[in-house]
């Protein structure tokens, strides 16, 4: 049992080019490796993105990583690590930008994406066995290199960053989340996620696997599900989904 117990067992590979460093840390799950295993790349040529997409990799100018967690609680719970892997990484870029965190858990600036996370996991029974959160972040990508709608820590700051220092600051900001995540601490990750959450308080329509609201996103609940007012005054609980923002959209050219 990995309880409560603090992590204390980190393995890191590293590769030049991996199809996803998501694909290769499952296989590592499914092979039984241990948390926390981490799948760092300096490239991938099939990085994936949520919703079947692909996200662009381009070599040495992103973070592309995955972390291999076996945390031992509900599929409901583990939808906060997410989240978690959102949060510290916007608590460690801090000092370079004010990026925020767009529901569920896009690192956005303003309306433009920098960074996403990706958490897919295998379970047993409906009882998760281990998760992967890939983490991709655009840090030193040129406008060309980005799809649109897209940004990097470069193109918003004209300066370009060592990836292995930011990388190895953001991961020791995951680890201290994770073991607080162990500890049962949702109720403080979750008031800490609501500063730096651009999705609440605004007009939006969200998009679920099979419908979609439009309401104002008034709150997240406990395990992270997004409450939305619609316009009949009722609160709608959605726990996956993808989110317009309105008033940004009603601003874009
Ligand atoms: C999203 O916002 O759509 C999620 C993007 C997640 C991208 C990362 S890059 C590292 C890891 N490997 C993948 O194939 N995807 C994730």
């Amino acid at each position: 049992m990995n309880g409560g117990q603090p992590s204390s067992y980190l393995r890191i590979i590293r590769f030049d080019k991996v199809g996803s460093t998501n694909d290769y840390a499952f296989a590592l799950g499914r092979a039984g490796n241990k948390e926390i295993t981490v799948v760092l790349a300096k490239c991938q040529t099939k990085g994936r993105g949520r919703l079947g997409r692909s996200w662009v990799s381009p070599n040495s100018k992103g973070i592309y990583v995955s972390f291999l967690f076996r945390p031992k609680r509900t599929l409901q719970e583990i939808f906060l690590l997410g989240i978690v892997v959102a949060l510290a990484t916007v608590k460690s870029l801090k000092g370079i930008l004010p990026l925020t965190i767009k529901w569920p858990n896009d690192i956005v600036i303003g309306n433009k994406k920098i960074g996403g996370v990706l958490v897919e996991t295998e379970s047993f029974n409906k009882i998760p066995e281990f998760v992967i959160v890939g983490l991709g972040i655009n840090v030193n990508s040129e406008f060309i290199d980005l799809p649109e709608k897209a940004t990097s820590i470069f193109l918003q700051t004209g300066n370009k960053y060592p990836l292995n220092d930011l990388f190895k600051t953001i991961l020791k900001e995951v680890i201290a989340f994770y073991d607080r995540f162990k500890l049962n601490d949702y109720k403080n990750i979750i008031d800490e996620v609501k500063n730096y959450l651009d999705t609440l308080h605004r007009r939006v329509l969200v998009y679920t696997h099979k419908d979609k609201y439009e309401g104002i996103a008034v709150d997240i609940d406990s395990y992270g599900a997004l409450l939305v007012r619609d316009y009949l005054g009722d609160i709608v609980r959605i726990d996956l989904g993808e989110v317009k923002n309105l008033v940004y959209d009603n601003n874009l050219s």
